[in-house]
């Protein structure tokens, strides 16, 4: 099982990005996360980061072509935004689970919207990083059933 957790703008600042919301666990603690939870459960994964909506665009379509089987994503502040993210992950129909590490829902109403989050068949929010292994938890047994 192949899967690629994508992670929009500013989540490289996680540590040093309003820690009252975000915690104080830095991207690099995030990404040893992931790649350790994937480990245990026999899991190949990609961790990518970008602060550029086209590269996410990109790297969903690439998915694609790669034969990715599912995918994690935190749009971050494209969540709010992107059309062309949530197109892109139309266009694919590659299993995905969006996931927040804030409560997102208890915020401002401007991120009461999600366009990625139409695509996708779960939302995990406001569980901090370890939020994660719930998403590549549900997309595993997702995949499973689709087998
Ligand atoms: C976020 C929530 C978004 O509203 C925000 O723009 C982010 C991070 C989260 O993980 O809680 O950058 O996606």
């Amino acid at each position: 099982m192949k899967i690629l957790v994508l992670n929009g703008p500013n989540l490289n600042m996680l540590g040093i990005r309003e820690p009252d919301i975000y915690g104080r666990l830095t991207y690099r603690d995030l990404e040893v996360f992931i790649q350790q939870v994937c480990e245990n459960l026999h899991i190949d994964v990609e961790i990518f980061q970008t602060n550029f909506e086209g590269a996410l665009v990109e790297k969903i379509q690439n998915a694609y072509f790669e034969k990715v089987d599912g995918l994690v994503i935190n749009p971050a502040a494209y969540t709010h935004t992107s059309v062309a993210i949530l197109d892109a992950l139309k266009a694919v129909s590659i299993p995905a689970v969006e996931i927040h590490i804030s409560k997102v829902d208890e915020r401002e109403d401007f991120r009461q919207i999600s366009y990625p989050g139409k695509a996708c068949f779960a939302t995990v929010a406001g569980k901090g990083i370890e939020g994660y292994k719930e998403a590549i938890l549900l997309l595993k047994e997702k995949l499973e059933e689709e087998l």
